[in-house]
Formats: C-alpha cells, sequence, structure tokens
C-alpha cells in the first residue's frame, strides 16, 4: 500500500509500509538521495541528514553511490570486522569491569552504551578518543530534528574537524581506516574523505548506542527472555536481530516516517503514479511489524527467521552491520553471562525518550545488577 503523508519538515510524501514492497523499493536504484532542484524539493526533516537532498541526476546518483562503496566497503568486510572480535570483547569486559565497580544504580548510558560503540569507530576510523566529547556535541546536534539551526552547526563542526584530522593523517599516517581512504582517493578529494568519514563516525556510533539502550530495556520488560537467554548465551545472535527488529518500548512507533528517497525517474508504485522528484519514504519500521512477515510482530521474541530490514536492503545496505552485530552480540553475551539480574532502575515507562533526535534511544539509562 502506498499513501499520502505529511514530513515532519511540513512537506508532501508517499509513505509505503508493506514489507515485500519496502524491500523491493530499498533495492531500486530509481529511487536516490539526489534531486534535479534541491532548494524545492519536499523534505523529510529541516535537519542536514535526511533533510535538503544534493543536485545530482540519477546516473550522478548512482555513479557517485558506487564509488562510496568501492572506498568504504573493503574496510569494513565481514572479515575484516570479525577479527576485531576478540578486541570488542576484551572492551565489553572492561568497560563491565568498570560499570561495576560504581555504586548501584549506574548510568548504563553513558557507562557503556555510548562508550563501547565510541571506542570501537574511534579506534577503527584513527579519531582520537580523547575528543569524544567534542565530536559527542556535534554529532548530537546534527542529529537534531527540531533545530535547523544547531544541525546545521553541529554538521560544520564535525566537517572541520574531519577536514584537520585528514590533513594531520596525510602527514603522519596511521594503520586505520581514513589514512586508507587518502590513499585510495584520486588527489585533490580531502574534503570528500573528510565528509566520508564524518558520516563514519556518526552512523558508527549513533545507531548502536540507541539499539543497545533499547535491547536493555526490552530484555527487563521481558524477563522470561532475560532468563532464557542467560541459560543460554549463546542466542545472543537471535536475541539481538528481535533487539534491531523491535521499536523502542518507550516510544510509540513513529507510523509516517520512514527512510527518505527521491523519485529520479517516473514511476509507478503499486499502481500509483510518481513523478519524477517525488519524496517517497521506505517505512523500514512498519515493515519490521508487518505481520504477513513477524507473527505477533509487537512481542520481543527471538524468531527463527528475523529478516527485519533494520540495516536497509540492497546496494544501500549498511555498511556497518557486521560491527555493529559483533558490538551487540558480544555486549549481550557478557551481559548474560556475568549478571543474575540486570535492568533499569526505574520503571521503563519512565525513561524519557528522546524525540528530537533522529535515532531516537534515551538520554540515560540507570542500572541495577546483582553479579552471577
Ligand atoms: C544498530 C546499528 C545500525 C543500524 C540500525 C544502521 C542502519 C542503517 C540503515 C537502515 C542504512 C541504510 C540507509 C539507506 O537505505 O539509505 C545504513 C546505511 C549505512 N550505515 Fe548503518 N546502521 C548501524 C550501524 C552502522 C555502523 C556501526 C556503521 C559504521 C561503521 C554504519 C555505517 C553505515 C553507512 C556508511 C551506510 C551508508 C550505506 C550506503 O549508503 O550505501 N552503520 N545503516
Amino acid at each position: 500500500m502506498i499513501k499520502r503523508v505529511t514530513t515532519p519538515a511540513g512537506d508532501p510524501a508517499w509513505l509505503v509500509t508493506d514489507y515485500d514492497l519496502v524491500k523491493t523499493l530499498l533495492a531500486d536504484r530509481r529511487l536516490g538521495r539526489g534531486h534535479a532542484d534541491p532548494d524545492n524539493a519536499p523534505k523529510f526533516t529541516d535537519a542536514v541528514l535526511l533533510g535538503k537532498p544534493h543536485q545530482a541526476t540519477e546516473e550522478e546518483e548512482n555513479e557517485r553511490h558506487a564509488w562510496m562503496r568501492r572506498m568504504l566497503t573493503p574496510s569494513f568486510s565481514a572479515r575484516n570486522m570479525e577479527a576485531l572480535r576478540p578486541r570488542v570483547r576484551h572492551l565489553v569486559d572492561g568497560l563491565l569491569d568498570d560499570l561495576v565497580r560504581q555504586p548501584q544504580p549506574a548510568d548504563f548510558h553513558e557507562a557503556v552504551s555510548f562508550k563501547l560503540p565510541v571506542v570501537v569507530i574511534c579506534e577503527l576510523l584513527g579519531v582520537p578518543y580523547e575528543d569524544r566529547e567534542k565530536f559527542r556535541r556535534w554529532s548530537e546536534a546534527v542529529g537534531t530534528l527540531n533545530d535547523p539551526r544547531k544541525s546545521q552547526e553541529g554538521a560544520a563542526g564535525l566537517w572541520a574537524y574531519m577536514g584537520e584530522l585528514v590533513e594531520r593523517k596525510k602527514k603522519e599516517p596511521g594503520d586505520d581506516v581514513i589514512t586508507r581512504l587518502i590513499e585510495a582517493a584520486p588527489p585533490g578529494q580531502d574534503e570528500t574523505v573528510a565528509s566520508l568519514s564524518a558520516g563514519l563516525l556518526f552512523a558508527g556510533h549513533e545507531t548502536t548506542v540507541a539499539a543497545i539502550d533499547r535491547g536493555v530495556m526490552l530484555l527487563s520488560l521481558n524477563p522470561g527472555q532475560w532468563d532464557a537467554l542467560r541459560a543460554d548465551p549463546g542466542t545472543a545472535g537471535d536475541v539481538v536481530e528481535e533487539i534491531l527488529r523491535h521499536p523502542s518500548p518507550i516510544s510509540a512507533p513513529s507510523e509516517d516516517s520512514g527512510m527518505p528517497r527521491y523519485a529520479m525517474a517516473d514511476i509507478d508504485i503499486d499502481g500509483v503514479h510518481i513523478p519524477c522528484g517525488d519524496l517517497v519514504l521506505l517505512g523500514i519500521g512498519q515493515a519490521n511489524r508487518d505481520e504477513t512477515r513477524f507473527p505477533d510482530p509487537s512481542a520481543f521474541v527471538p524468531r527463527e527467521s528475523n529478516p527485519h530490514l533494520s540495516f536497509g536492503h540492497g546496494p544501500r545496505f549498511c555498511i556497518g552491520a557486521p560491527l555493529a552485530r559483533i558490538e551487540l552480540t558480544e555486549l549481550f553475551t557478557a551481559l548474560a553471562t556475568r549478571f543474575e539480574t540486570f535492568g533499569p532502575a526505574v520503571d521503563v515507562a519512565q525513561l524519557t525518550p528522546r524525540a528530537e533526535r533522529l535515532v531516537g534511544g534515551v538520554a540515560e539509562l540507570p542500572v541495577r545488577w546483582t553479579v552471577a
């Protein structure tokens, strides 16, 4: 089914929500991020991210995207990421050691959910971890939906920081992704390398942080699943897939939103004519709750088959999916192994959702535990 909706920016868009259609359209090259007339294009948000499109034809867009994938995929291959697993496990252990030294309740969001993905992406990219508070501020600003100026200032800060880092790495190369990007890019592409790196730094932590917090909340609301995970921590992979599929338990899932794309040609979707330039929202969240694909979709239950679309699908499938899966699986395995009880110190319903943020999530997650 396809219907007309109004975006958070107040512009008209088409929304698709059935699983099969969303999946097919995620892989459809005629839907992209470019637009012939960006200044007059309908927008999903007023934020920098998923806001105004860039100027591009379908051909330019596909060329640019293919180049971006060629630059990034080697560094984030499943094989390279698997080699990182022992390091991720070691980091998880260290963060949980630090957590249990704190008095209870302790803020899990700050101590673990934020730190794990940030340390990992910093090490991979070669970004100094000491700079985390700076780029945390900028990334948070970039992903703010209700304040376009804040979002633009955040993007400017992050881009400038990455520009300086690229300059430094040209003089002092490291064994890291940014150095490899500099080496792989044609001369004169420093700005592109900086913007790819800024995108990775942002994408590499914000979404994973939110998924970790969501997992802790979902497991505490479903104690049977926590017990099952404790009984067999080897099932953490399936639990993680369900955490990825399931919406946040503290905010009503958005029914009118989706991954924004522009029709880069006149196309027909489900018998409806979509003119070139129109905005189409691909409802990944709604598709993940499509009961023809996920029986009893509101239940939080690890599923034998869980073909959720949380990492997208097709040519834009999330480059960081193998890494995010390793971080989440190692963390939830360790939680189930080390703790007998573990969960929010307050009623989950009392936690405040960050509605103004693109990736949602919580600002704090006070937790209590008993060690196994
Ligand atoms: C739980 C964590 C994550 C979730 C839910 C997630 C989700 C997504 C989704 C839905 C897309 C597809 C966007 C589209 O179709 O336009 C995507 C793309 C992308 N993700 Fe992730 N992501 C996560 C973690 C990461 C991490 C850790 C990294 C970096 C290492 C990363 C880097 C990227 C990049 C570079 C793209 C762009 C791919 C392209 O346009 O071809 N993501 N992600």
